[in-house]
């Protein structure tokens, strides 16, 4: 029988919000839910230590945090075919990381889009930091033994942004199969249509330094407070002024995102947009559909 495996992960820096459970956790639940794959979820908390190196209350609380929330969205390692795993807690890891930065090449790993780019915004970005292109490829193939089956694969879920990281896996994997015989499978990209939320004030991201997310650990009070204090549509200052519906609204974006009933929201949006609704109503809405869907 072939054997199909999945790993794939986070870094563990602090509670999770819905932007996690769309851009992640979502696409997860349904590779764990189909049953057709040897799940391996990592926390990552030797990558949280590339930005985060200098807290380590903050580490040990993140990584709990992060699997409580896992836990509460429905991952479930009491199934045969899940497993959470705790980056650190591998030595195994470490090893085939130091091994692979051997024949990992400093001009290529420095042509990774990722690194180019945060090592513009990071101006002291640490050696860990430089290294992380390498360190997690080693995550990849620790749960890969040489594949049994020749279609035997090892997929890695990932949005459209880490595809160069993946390729970069296949690159060494195979490099190292040349130089030392067949050891590793190399792994594919299993890309998916991953959804992006913007943060509670309409900025590009939801994120926690911005001071614009919805935990999913929120209590139910915290998520009214922030839903009402949403940005909706700057023009939209009367009920009966027409109103943006569509997904540069938030409000919407989030009820296109969470609500199970697609056509009501649908059909709130065309009253929105002909100036038949006002934002109070909209966002009262949303806000029974976010604590409904956070009722673990
Ligand atoms: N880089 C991922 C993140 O930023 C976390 C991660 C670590 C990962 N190792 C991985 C993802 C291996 C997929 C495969 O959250």
């Amino acid at each position: 029988m072939t054997k199909k495996v999945v790993l794939t992960g986070m870094r563990t820096t602090g509670p999770l919000h819905l932007g996690h459970y769309v851009g992640a956790l979502k696409q997860w639940l349904k590779i764990q839910d189909a049953k057709k794959h040897e799940c391996y979820f990592l926390l990552a908390d030797v990558q949280a230590l590339t930005t985060h190196a200098n807290n380590p209350t903050l580490l040990t609380r993140s990584v709990i945090e992060a699997a409580k929330d896992w836990l509460a969205v429905g991952l479930d390692p009491s199934q045969p075919n899940v497993h959470f795993v705790l980056q650190s807690q591998v030595p195994e890891r470490y090893e085939l990381s130091a091994l692979l930065m051997m024949i990992a090449r400093y001009s290529e790993v420095m042509r990774n889009p990722t690194l180019k780019t945060e090592l513009e915004r990071q101006k002291n970005a640490s050696m860990g930091f430089m290294a992380y292109p390498v360190d997690q490829v080693a995550d990849i193939y620790m749960v890969n033994p040489y594949p049994v089956n020749k279609d035997d694969e090892i997929l890695v879920p990932v949005g459209e942004d880490q595809v160069p990281h993946l390729e970069y896996a296949r690159i060494l994997a195979k490099r190292f199969n040349r130089n030392y015989g067949r050891t590793f499978t190399p792994c594919k990209p299993l890309v998916g249509k991953v959804g992006r939320l913007v943060g509670t004030d309409g900025q590009t991201k939801m994120s926690k330094s911005l001071g614009n997310t919805i935990q999913l650990s929120d209590p139910a009070a915290t998520v009214k407070k922030k839903v009402m204090g949403m940005f909706t549509d700057p023009n939209h200052l009367r009920m009966n002024d027409p109103g943006d519906s569509s997904n540069n609204n938030p409000v919407f974006m989030y009820l296109r995102a969470f609500d199970p009933n697609q056509d009501e929201v649908e059909k709130l949006a065309a009253y929105y947009a002909n100036g038949d609704l006002g934002d109070v109503s909209v966002k009262r809405r949303l806000i029974t559909v976010l604590n409904d869907f956070r009722r673990w």
